[in-house]
């Protein structure tokens, strides 16, 4: 049984696993499509709690992202999923069934149109609230050189946090969801 938790609780684990990736899944219509992020905010604004992602304009998801309603960020529990992480963060959702390709399964969410992935371990579900383009004139030239170059900015999403939850260990590997796979070498 998955454990709903807190505001307080979240934003920890969400900030140490972040970096090493967690699955931004979206629903539009029938268009479904998983990818990797390792950038992110968690927040609170609207007085509201807030997660923000960022989706470069080149990803198929940001042609999903732009036209859904909503949007799920799934983590992995510490170490585990690395391989189906590297896949969904190198391979494209227009090229391949991700899914099938990563060996992760969208389960539905709690209060919003995206599925969560069910072999994770934090699941956040978001209702969009805001979509911001960057202006890069706005930027600082030391970030534009290391993370623009190639002029393909982000767009940033922020949603409002409609459910959070997690999974334990126990629970995952006696239903058999767990997907536990070898460190890839970066
Ligand atoms: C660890 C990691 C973190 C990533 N973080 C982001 C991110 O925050 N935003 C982004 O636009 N792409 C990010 N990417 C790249 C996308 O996941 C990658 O380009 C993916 O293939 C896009 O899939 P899509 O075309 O199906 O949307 C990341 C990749 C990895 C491996």
């Amino acid at each position: 049984m998955a454990k709903d938790i807190s505001y307080e609780e979240y934003s920890r684990q969400f900030l140490e696993q972040l970096p090493r990736g967690a699955f931004l899944t979206v629903q539009e219509g029938e268009r479904l499509n998983t990818m990797t992020i390792g950038w992110g905010n968690i927040g609170y604004i609207w007085k509201m709690p807030v997660l923000t992602v960022m989706v470069r304009y080149s990803r198929h998801t940001h042609g999903l992202i732009e036209k859904a309603a909503d949007f799920s960020v799934c983590l992995p529990a510490p170490g585990e999923m690395r391989k189906a992480l590297a896949i969904a963060g190198s391979v494209s959702g227009r090229d391949v069934d991700k899914f099938k390709a990563a060996g992760v399964t969208p389960q539905p969410a709690r209060t919003i149109q995206s599925p969560v992935i069910k072999e994770c371990n934090l699941f956040f579900e978001c209702r969009t609230v805001f979509r911001q383009a960057m202006d890069a004139n706005l930027l600082d030239d030391t970030v534009r050189g290391n993370s623009y170059s190639s002029l393909d900015f982000h767009v940033m999403y922020y949603g409002q946090i409609t459910a959070c939850y997690r999974n334990d260990q126990e629970e995952r590997e006696t239903s058999g969801t767990t997907a536990k796979v070898p460190v890839l070498s970066s």
